[in-house]
């Protein structure tokens, strides 16, 4: 509601409120690397199209004479009352896309009231991220090494854990990069740059620290390349685990564990068996692996099999408030969002990022509040709110 009314009171925005507009103006000034890194998708970009397309399938049919006030946008995931059902995205390397990558995107959404989803690849240690953060709430996300670097991993579980990051989001999708032509016309890896800005969380890592001497006979700061290669090995194992493998990460986070990545029923279920207790329903925003089918498409399956025995979260390609509350009423409680914001964060840095998340949690406000849908929680939100057009 705010929001709304400083729109209509013409104060200028640091960039448009057209979220349309967010990806050609972010064009303008990133360098050709850093936005074929964030436009990037794989192959053919077909399961990024799709993931755009779906929402417009959906149309929301509003109720009239509803005698509500401005709709109630908190939901509740593990017991926590969250403010807005809005998330940041995991996203890696921040800082080719703003000198203040992390700390800039980490600060604009404690301010904000919305979740913030702390990146394995990011450019800022975990320990920076939480200060910046503060008294906002934040998960950690897990690119998981293999087996034979468990060590590591139980050291940065408990560096997140004494960081105050309260949920472990462990993705499934990327035990190595996708098929990325624009990355590779580039010649361009984020994680292997000489500046070596993709791998801080490895570099202030006392175990992968010692791991490396005990290897390469010489300390990180002696070669920074060789270094960030290790790293980006660690993280990108090349190699997938298997559903026992969950156990490991059970035992050493004490923690709700969410899966991200899920796109079947059946992963769904074996998620539930494995005792997890959410799910982000994701295809990475059509980045790893291509011709799928639309993240968006597989969520109403998903939530009618699974959705009352797991938390369920969704994204890829969400760009605007009407995609939120279509997710929403789909069977997610919390909606990420990856691309919009680190468009925000490349166009105006803190700000840019606040702008993004006023403009979308705005546009969902208005859009439930017109629909005279009262809030946007799932006792209140959800299928029959929405039809399918043809
Ligand atoms: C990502 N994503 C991602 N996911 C993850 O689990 N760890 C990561 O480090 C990253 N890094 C990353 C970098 C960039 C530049 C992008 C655009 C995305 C995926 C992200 O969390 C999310 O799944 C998608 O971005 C959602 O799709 P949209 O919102 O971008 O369409």
């Amino acid at each position: 509601a705010e929001v709304y009314r400083k729109g209509l009171k013409f104060e200028r925005p640091p960039f448009t409120f057209q979220t349309t507009d967010w990806e050609p103006q972010a064009k303008e000034v990133l360098s050709a690397s850093a936005w074929g890194y964030v436009y990037g998708s794989a192959g053919q970009r077909e399961t990024h199209n799709k993931n755009l397309a779906a929402f417009k399938k959906w149309g929301i049919i509003p109720n009239r004479l509803v005698d509500a006030n401005y709709p109630d946008l908190s939901t509740t995931l593990f017991g926590e009352k969250f403010q807005s059902p809005i998330a940041i995205a995991p996203v890696g390397v921040q800082k080719i896309f703003n000198p203040e990558g992390e700390i800039a995107t980490a600060t604009a959404a404690s301010k904000e009231g919305v979740l913030y989803i702390m990146s394995s690849a990011s450019s800022t240690s975990i320990e920076d991220v939480a200060k910046a953060n503060g008294e906002g709430p934040r998960w950690y996300q897990l690119y998981w090494p293999s087996n034979e670097d468990n060590d590591i991993t139980i050291s940065i579980l408990e560096r997140a854990k004494k960081a105050g990051f309260t949920v472990l989001v462990v993705t499934l999708d990327t035990y190595m990069l996708g098929w990325r032509p624009s990355d590779m016309n580039n010649g361009y890896n984020p994680f292997l740059r000489p500046d070596s800005i993709g791998v801080e969380i490895g570099f202030t890592d006392p175990v992968f620290q010692r791991k490396f001497k005990l290897k390469h006979g010489k300390d990180i700061k002696e070669d920074l390349g060789t270094a960030a290669a290790e790293w980006a090995r660690t993280i990108f194992p090349g190699r997938s685990h298997g559903w026992d493998n969950l156990k490991f990460l059970r035992e050493n986070w004490s923690g709700p564990i969410v899966l991200k990545g899920i796109q079947t029923i059946t992963d769904a279920q074996r998620a539930v068996a494995a005792g997890m207790d959410g799910i982000v329903v994701s295809n990475h925003g059509g980045r790893q692996q291509d011709g799928g089918p639309s993240s968006l498409e597989q969520l109403p399956k998903i939530a009618r099999a699974v959705g009352d025995k797991i938390s369920i979260l969704f994204d890829s390609g969400v760009r605007c408030g009407a995609d939120i509350a279509k997710a929403l009423a789909l069977g997610a409680s919390m909606v990420l969002v990856g691309r919009p914001y680190v468009y925000g964060l490349s166009l105006g840095g803190e700000e840019g990022v606040r702008h993004v998340l006023k403009s979308l949690a705005g546009e969902l406000s208005c859009t439930l509040h017109l629909a005279g849908i009262p809030g946007a929680g799932r006792d209140i939100l959800n299928e029959d709110c929405l039809v399918r057009e043809v």
